[in-house]
């Protein structure tokens, strides 16, 4: 990466602003955080500062307030959980920009960490305001940057902020482009990327880009039904996108040279409807009963993907095969990340939902690295420059 990064700059005495993506699962009940692995992904880079005496200011969004205060998405329980990990009392600021703000920044000690309140309470912050922006680096001496997550957003606190302060990476945000940077321009083949999730137009950009650097692509998930549809096969209820059946006839013809080996699931498991209660029942991917819905890819599928992951030497995996909220609908996704985790290869996950079953499977550590950047790791192996990582200063500046 040629960015600059906190090993870069003195931070000692200083204070130093670091945008987080602490956006995690909240359980909407218990307020309790479901899946605690972004914020612990940023210990890195919070423990450095603290270590080398900086006063370090966190801020973040959490969930989509659309510019109102809303108590369910205040950041009390990331701060608990945070006060926890490090071991240190931090605080919440009653809001992110301000008098309050102001006096906490001021006054915070060297080694000492405080959060600010929801960016996103300010509908300033997704815009891009430049006076909230400003607002906001009126906090700090240096600005930088660990939330990968959020790096795709042209926001405030994401990009816009380093127009105002000296902005520089934070020790995840160097690790996810360093590892996904691999992935387009160094990795061990074979390399093979599966894919699942709802949607092609999610995946759309991705799938062109990394159409000459992959030597397999298996599709699974809804997304696997517009595949389908596009070889002329029946796919009862299956839900499409407008537009999807079109773009997967494109990737088709694409690999059709042979460079690229295109695996699609050969059985899938069916049913009336996406639901617990739901009969589950497995049938060839050529033939879906006229009123069933692709829920899950099938046995037989499981058993020649997980054929082509254990020939491969780099894994990029993207979107669960099956509907994975609902046990019954959720038996592809499980075994191939057993599978994946036992590998001896490269194996890359990227976030969202993807990452929420690797976590909740306890495979992390079996795995080579897991994204925290659901739509961040898509638009960046899409090829898209990141807003977030744009902004920072070159190394060589
Ligand atoms: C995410 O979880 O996708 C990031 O935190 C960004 O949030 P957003 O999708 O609401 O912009
Ligand atoms: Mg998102």
């Amino acid at each position: 990466m040629n960015k600059m990064t906190i090993r870069d700059i003195d931070v000692a005495g200083k204070r130093v602003l670091v945008r987080v993506d602490f956006n995690v699962p909240v359980d909407a009940e218990t307020g309790e955080i479901t899946d605690d692995s972004r914020i612990r992904a940023a210990l890195p880079t919070i423990e450095y500062l603290i270590g080398q005496n900086a006063r370090v200011i966190l801020m973040s969004h959490l969930g989509r307030p659309k510019g109102k205060v809303s108590d369910k998405l205040r950041l009390a329980p990331v701060a608990k959980r945070l006060s926890e990990l490090l071991g240190q009392q931090v605080a919440v600021t009653t809001d992110c920009i301000g008098p309050d703000a102001e006096k906490a920044a001021a006054g915070l000690e060297s080694g000492r960490v405080v959060l600010l309140e929801n960016l996103r309470f300010h509908a300033e912050e997704e815009a891009g305001d430049k006076a909230f922006a400003g607002a906001l680096a009126k906090l700090g001496d240096v600005y930088v940057d660990d939330a990968f997550g959020t790096a795709h957003r042209a926001h405030a606190s994401v990009s816009v902020i380093a127009e105002y302060l000296p902005a520089v990476a934070g020790f995840l945000m160097e690790k996810e482009i360093a590892t996904l940077g691999n992935l387009l321009e160094n990795p061990e083949h074979p390399f093979t990327a599966m894919f699942g999730g709802a949607k092609v137009s999610d995946k759309s950009a991705l799938l062109k880009n990394i159409m000459d650097k992959v030597d397999c692509v298996l599709i699974g998930g809804g997304m696997a039904a517009s595949f389908l549809k596009a070889k002329s096969y029946e796919i009862g209820q299956s839900l499409i996108e407008e537009g999807s059946v079109e773009a997967a006839g494109g990737i088709i013809s694409d690999t059709s040279g042979g460079k690229v080996r295109l695996v699609l699931p050969i059985d899938v498991v069916v049913a009336d409807d996406i639901v617990d209660s739901a009969e589950a029942e497995v049938v060839p991917a050529d033939s879906v009963p006229l009123g069933k819905k692709i829920a899950d890819i099938g046995p037989q599928s499981v058993i020649e993907f997980g054929r082509e992951l254990k020939k491969s030497k780099t894994i990029f995996w993207n979107g669960p095969v099956g509907v994975h909220e609902i046990p019954k609908f959720a038996g592809g996704t499980k075994a191939l990340a057993e599978i994946l985790a036992g590998l001896d290869a490269t194996t890359v996950i990227g976030g969202g939902s993807t990452a929420e079953v690797i976590h909740t499977m306890g495979l992390t550590d079996k795995v080579t690295f897991v994204s925290t950047g659901g739509g961040a790791s898509l638009e960046f192996l899409g090829g898209e420059a990141l807003p977030g990582v744009v902004a920072l200063m070159d190394k060589e500046a």
